[in-house]
């Protein structure tokens, strides 16, 4: 027989991630492809006390079905914590709870995107952002990055074509770059969308790992009321609980809590009663400080290797987060690095997935997150024969 798939799945960008992840799960194998948080860094007994808790305290609720927006006591910390953090000011009614930050962008594409729409996309971009849009088979605009954000001008021409249904962009940290916007391209982008019908989507899953421990102002700050903020616990807590949310205006929330309740009624209410135990008896900043201090030192290390045994690449210095970019020289392939990469046990993600529009096969993303000192240097002991022998 021939199974009739809806259109939009031939839409879904030909994946050959899967290979990747396939060839560079040999244990054997230093993988700096994947993008994981430190398993090391989750506080695994915190959240078992936590667990225990709500088992011992009210399990017949914990267990119930709930409401599609989320435990109001999560809610609560959420828009606190924008408040304390950012001075932003932020209550639990616009803060819907998700099922990972990744759903997010599954949801809002879902309320967004007719076919043909136009989406505005950094150039490189989150793979997973790419994913999830494509299958709402959006028209990308692509904006390529500089070291300060998305280009001026290049924004500005996407705001004056056709109109954009919304930017998605990662001001802090971003995936794959490393790079993290400038408080004055930020105000800037808000600027050129202000009096336009397109949305701000600031995916913010990195922004509260600088390795300063200072925060940066959203965009939201400079346009509150056409803007979104997607946020994540995968990086501050723990991936697999897979809690995130959505702070929007009320109107795109109300569309938002439609689509999220027709997708699966609600995120699951045991994780995040869990969660927000966790949340009230251990203090979340001084778990952050840990995570910022090891994830920094790591970048360090892995920059430094890049010019102590890679000259001739250069690459990104993140501020942050857990990833960063480098270029490779003329006449170097990404697959090829990739290749001989596997054949020398270390591996790294080829660039080309990342730009909707073609091109990257000069660039590799490297995550620094995951692995140790040791397994760094050892990777990229690995790596500097591979690129060194074909320079
Ligand atoms: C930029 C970005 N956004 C969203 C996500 C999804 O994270 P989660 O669904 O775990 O919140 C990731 C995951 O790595 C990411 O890198």
């Amino acid at each position: 027989m021939t199974f009739h798939f809806a259109r939009r799945i031939e839409h879904a960008p030909a994946s050959f991630l899967g290979e990747l992840f396939r060839v560079s799960a040999d244990p054997s194998i230093i993988s700096f492809a994947g993008g994981l948080p430190s398993s090391a860094l989750i506080d695994t007994e915190g959240i078992a006390e936590a667990a225990k808790e709500v088992f011992t305290t009210d399990p017949e609720v914990a267990l119930q079905y709930s409401t599609t927006d989320g435990y109001r006591p999560l809610r609560e910390y959420i828009a606190e914590r924008y408040r304390k953090r950012l001075g932003i000011p932020a209550t639990a009614d616009e803060i819907q709870i998700v099922n990972g930050s990744q759903q997010c962008l599954d949801l809002f594409a879902k309320i967004f995107i007719n076919p043909g729409d136009r989406v505005g996309m950094e150039r490189p971009g989150y793979l997973g952002a790419i994913e999830a849009f494509s299958l709402y088979e959006p028209a990308f605009a692509a904006v390529p990055l500089d070291s300060e954000g998305p280009d001026p001008a290049a924004f500005e021409a996407m705001t004056k074509k056709t109109p954009v249904k919304f930017f998605y962009g990662i001001p802090n940290s971003q995936n794959p770059s490393g790079c993290t916007y400038s408080q004055d391209r930020r105000k800037a982008i808000a600027e050129c969308l202000e009096g336009t019908d397109t949305v701000f989507y600031e995916d913010d899953a990195f922004g509260e790992l600088f390795f300063d421990g200072k925060p940066r102002l959203p965009v939201k700050h400079y346009l509150p009321e056409q803007s979104v903020i997607s946020g994540s616990f995968s990086k501050i807590t723990a991936p697999g609980m897979r809690i995130g949310w959505m702070y929007a205006p009320k109107e795109i929330l109300a569309a938002f809590n439609t689509a999220k309740q027709a997708a699966d009624l609600h995120s699951n209410f045991l994780c995040q009663q869990i969660l927000a135990r966790y949340l009230a008896t251990h203090d979340l900043d001084t778990h952050i400080k840990k995570i910022v201090a090891v994830y920094g030192r790591q970048c360090r290390l892995m920059c430094d290797l890049f010019d102590d045994l890679m000259p001739a690449l250069s690459h990104t210095t993140p501020e942050g987060g857990m990833f960063l970019t480098a270029k490779l020289p003329a006449g170097m392939p990404a697959m090829d690095v990739f290749r001989k990469g596997i054949d020398k046990k270390v591996a790294v993600l080829p660039g080309m997935p990342f730009f909707v529009d073609g091109g990257g096969d000069d660039t590799i993303r490297l995550n620094f997150s995951s692995s140790d000192e040791e397994k760094i240097k050892e990777g990229m002991n690995r790596l500097a024969s591979v690129v060194n022998r074909h320079s």
